[in-house]
């Protein structure tokens, strides 16, 4: 099968396009033959071997899983053994696993769920990672709660906006001039161009501040937080923290301070399962969370695919099709 392929650390230059064998689910395991996949900044940061730090647990010399990629959409081609009833042959799926840049890849069976029935693959495939980003991070939300997202305009954040309003909060958006009616689009209430406005000095305080971007200091993200509200920390780019320790510089912080803070610091990782992708298709199907995609390209064009993604401004989502 054709796979996206790297063997050392780098720029996008270093993924190749190549036939590799065609993997064999085990135990436990579904085949899926990937439809479409999209692209998430985690695709870069591993490829890069971005911050340094990360390679602890990445790999030393290059990645250890070498196939990049890790949304799918697509349809189980093969189950492997022990996996009866719950998901069979001929099913269209979505899901998040390492290796998404290929014409098939394995996936353990409590890793992919079914699509959303209204979506095509290449809408499903932009969910899996950002939704989940956007659901964990946002689905304690309370109606009429204020919200702001830092990063709005983003693959992670025109999802948050969505989940944001799903669970009737008022969401304030933070962008660039250019996406402020996108952002507005999918349901903003407010939207703060950051080009001309410091959204950090508008006076404005919210119960939960969503960071996509991590350029802003500790303490500025929590002023712009009630007494009890909470801080939800995503990472972001290496805009500020080196290549070190990058995103991590903020998340360090935030896991420092949390026990200290009566405001909630709260470092997000999320997970995939089962359920959050139960929960994202529902909202799918309820028309509450509709994919935006900027562009799609070919599996061959997946290293332009990435080079779109890493420049930092991306609009919505960016597709990958096998
Ligand atoms: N912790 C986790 O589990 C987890 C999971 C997924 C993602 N993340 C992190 O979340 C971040 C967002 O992911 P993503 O997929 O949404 O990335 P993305 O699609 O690459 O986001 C790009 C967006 O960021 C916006 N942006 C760039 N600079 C900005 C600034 N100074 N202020 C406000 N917005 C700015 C851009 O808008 P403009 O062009 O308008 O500037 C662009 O629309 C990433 O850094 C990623 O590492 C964390």
């Amino acid at each position: 099968m054709k796979a996206i392929v790297q063997d050392r650390y780098g720029s996008a230059d270093v993924l190749q396009l190549r036939e590799v064998e065609r993997p064999v689910p085990a135990a436990g395991e579904v085949l899926v033959r990937v439809r479409a996949s999209s692209v998430n900044a985690a695709d870069w940061h591993v490829m890069r071997g971005d911050p340094y730090f990360a390679r602890l647990f990445l790999g030393w010399k290059g990645p250890k899983t070498r196939i990049r990629g890790r949304d799918f959409a697509g349809v189980v081609e093969e189950v492997g053994p022990g996996v009866s009833g719950m998901v069979q042959v001929g099913d269209e799926v979505f899901g998040e696993v390492e290796g998404a840049f290929a014409e098939y890849v394995r996936v353990p069976v409590h890793l992919v769920a079914h699509k959303p029935s209204n979506l095509t693959f290449e809408q499903a495939a932009t969910l899996p990672l950002a939704g989940n980003t956007a659901w964990t991070g946002l689905r304690e939300v309370q109606a009429g709660q204020k919200v702001l997202i830092n990063g709005a305009s983003g693959g992670v954040g025109l999802m948050a906006v969505q989940i944001a309003k799903a669970r009737k909060a008022v969401v304030t958006g933070v962008c660039s001039t250019r996406n402020v009616e996108q952002v507005r689009s999918v349901g903003a209430d407010h939207v703060f161009d950051y080009r001309t406005t410091d959204f950090t000095r508008s006076g404005q305080i919210y119960d939960v501040v969503f960071d996509l971007v991590g350029n802003r200091s500790m303490a500025e993200l929590r002023a712009l937080l009630t007494p009890d509200g909470t801080l939800v920390l995503s990472g972001g780019g290496s805009f500020t923290g080196g290549v070190l320790f990058g995103p991590y510089r903020l998340i360090i912080q935030g896991k420092l301070l949390a026990s200290f803070s009566r405001q909630r610091l709260v470092v997000l990782e999320a997970k995939p399962s089962k359920e959050n992708l139960a929960a994202l298709r529902e909202l799918a199907e309820s028309g509450k969370l509709v994919p935006v995609i900027e562009r799609t390209y070919p599996l061959t064009d997946a290293p332009d695919a990435i080079r779109h993604v890493e420049s930092r401004h991306a609009q919505a989502k960016v597709v990958v099709t096998a």
